[in-house]
């Protein structure tokens, strides 16, 4: 029986949607962990809806399951500022580091405040809330691994999700789920609108704002072994790029040493917190080599090169689903009782995807594309900037995942994603709330829908073309192998050759479903389109960095070379060539140092 409350908000949700024409102060792209909290601030002051191409809780904010940071002390001594520090040596010094201490000295709060508002962490004997290792997080500025990372089993983001998706509602956010933006409306460089496709309906609908945050994500759905969902195909950053807006980073990608192999289902680094050990073929703890200090608890990058060394030098684990083998992540000592009370999410896992009991038998584990550390570049509140020197879009904002703060420079440490969204989502909201007051709604051409609908109409009139299943898994494939945790010149030009090609191809693509309700096939072309041009951005920056920094090693580069290349890359795509620029790096505090863990 629904309550009058859900009732009467479903009522209304209806009657949102028979116009086609809507008008709220801010809107927001995306429903995950920092589009919840900035409508979440937003909605305090403004009207503030929430477009999503998911049902709310579905986002991938969900799939960060093993914590979120904050320096509570509550198990052992932490302060912000080691986790600060550990922020910037872990991001491999091209993190801003004014940012890095906002996040750090935030946490702390964030974590509170989620804590008031439901969130139901793990707990202490004493009743505090618990607190586990994770990779890269250390006491001290780097003397041993710290328990740092706040947990809810290993489904933190999930209950993240849930939280703020429920206070959300108790604030009348209005929901439009189920939309899937289509472009981003610009009149000089003042934001004012969107257009979305209602994927039930088929219909494109108006969003008139006086701000805009895209909150979309990553877009690790142009790899082949990845941990992303589905839906991660980088929407914001995409219809940002084709609007003349600089992407920030977009070399910078993170592999997470462990994902379910073959699969890249993420197994959490929570794991290797609890105690978890990476073993190669002859049962070695290999990272004792590569890591004597932090061990399996050095940051993912050292960890997803230290598997592949591995691999390479023939001590993998022979495999038959993949084009490399794997390594065991070993949970076997860690007992029946540890892993179902903090690990369930993992076991149920292991059982489902692989017939096995981690806690009988090892877990065989790949590195996957997880994270995309670069993005629409944006201040400390979410601001997005139109280039290196400091000016602004008016009205355009970004956080989260599809931003680029940047917080965490070449290399994330894990569970400062989901920091990063509560911090910054919020702090953006906030900041959004302020401007909406004074602005006015900018002109918004009055044709643009039924120009989108002409171009979709169009689509499904083509006829035969090329297969946009193809073109995905062509894209897909060699990302992985071309541009992965090593790369090198040759086989990055030839993943951009490629790619190149594919987007020849794209501009040809057939839609096979000509119908309106939920066309899925056409949702799928329009993110292929968005995952092209960004493989496009990804691999040409790649290209260009000619050094090894964090998450992004070269070969034919090896060294980190701070004279040249101790800046951050923006990248513009026009008329299908990309160029380049730079923005300088914030290293007020911790002059930069060889990363020894
Ligand atoms: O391993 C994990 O639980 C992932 C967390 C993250 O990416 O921050």
């Amino acid at each position: 029986m629904l309550t009058k409350t859900a009732d009467a908000s479903r009522v209304e949700a209806f009657l949102r949607r028979l116009t086609l024409i809507h008008e709220y102060e801010v809107i927001i792209i995306g429903a995950g962990g920092a589009g919840l909290y900035a409508a979440l601030e937003a909605s305090k002051k403004a009207k503030t809806a929430v477009l999503s191409k998911l049902y709310p809780i579905r986002s991938h904010t969900g799939a960060a399951q093993g914590g979120i940071s904050a320096a509570l002390g509550n198990v052992e001594e932490d302060k912000p500022e080691w986790h600060a520090f550990d922020t910037v040596k872990g991001g491999d010094y091209l993190v801003d580091q004014k940012a890095a201490s906002i996040l750090a000295e935030t946490a702390v709060q964030a974590v509170y405040d989620l804590e008031n508002r439901g969130l139901p962490f793990n707990r202490t004997p004493e009743g505090l809330i618990d607190q586990r290792r994770f990779g890269g997080h250390t006491r001290n500025f780097g003397e041993a691994p710290v328990r740092r990372a706040c947990y809810a089993a290993d489904r933190t983001g999930h209950m993240i999700l849930q939280t703020l998706y429920q206070q959300c509602i108790k604030n009348q956010v209005s929901f439009f789920n189920e939309f899937q933006v289509v472009d981003l409306v610009f009149d000089q460089k003042k934001c004012g609108g969107i257009l979305a496709l209602e994927l039930a309906t088929g219909e494109v609908h108006t969003f008139k704002a006086k701000a805009i945050l895209f909150a979309t994500g990553g877009f690790g759905r142009m790899f082949r072994i990845t941990s992303n969902a589905y839906a991660n195909t980088g929407d914001g950053p995409a219809l940002c790029l084709r609007k003349g807006v600089p992407l920030e980073d977009l070399e910078f990608f993170q592999f997470h040493p462990t994902g379910i192999y073959g699969m890249g289902i993420l197994i959490t680094e929570g794991v290797r917190g609890e105690g978890g050990i990476l073993r190669n073929q002859d049962g070695d703890r290999f990272m004792e080599k590569y890591a004597p200090k932090l061990l399996d608890l050095a940051p993912r990058d050292m960890v997803a090169r230290a598997i592949m060394k591995e691999i390479r030098r023939g001590k993998g684990i022979k495999g038959d689903r993949s084009i490399d083998d794997f390594v065991h992540l070993d949970a076997t000592h860690l007992g029946k009782d540890v892993i179902e009370e903090k690990l369930p999410e993992i076991a149920d896992f292991s059982r489902t995807y692989l017939g096995i009991d981690p806690a009988e038998k090892p877990i065989p584990v790949q590195p996957t594309a997880h994270y995309a550390m670069g993005g629409i570049p944006t201040d400390q509140n979410g601001k997005v900037a139109a280039d290196g020197k400091g000016s602004f879009y008016e009205g355009l904002y970004a956080a989260g995942e599809c931003a680029c703060v940047s917080v965490h420079g070449a290399n994330r440490l894990g569970t400062n994603s989901l920091v990063d969204l509560i911090v910054f989502g919020k702090r953006a909201g906030i900041e959004m709330a302020e401007f909406v007051k004074d602005a006015d709604f900018a002109d918004f051409p009055k044709k643009r829908a039924k120009q989108i609908e002409a171009q979709i109409e169009k689509l499904k009139q083509r006829g035969k073309g090329a297969c946009p299943e193809e073109i995905r898994l062509k894209l897909q494939k060699t990302m992985t192998q071309n541009a992965g945790v090593f790369r090198n010149g040759k086989h990055m030009e030839k993943a951009l050759a490629l790619i190149q090609d594919l987007r020849e191809d794209y501009k040809k693509v057939q839609l096979q479903d000509d119908s309106k309700p939920f066309n899925t096939h056409l949702l799928e072309i329009l993110e292929l389109g968005n995952l092209l041009d960004l493989a496009y951005l990804s691999v040409s920056c790649a290209l260009e960095r000619k050094e090894s920094r964090g998450a992004h090693a070269r070969e034919d580069h090896p060294e980190r070379d701070d004279e040249n290349w101790l800046k951050h890359t923006l990248s513009w795509l026009k008329d299908d060539r990309v160029s380049f620029g730079a923005k300088s790096v914030d290293i007020d505090k911790w002059k930069p140092k060889p990363r020894v863990y």
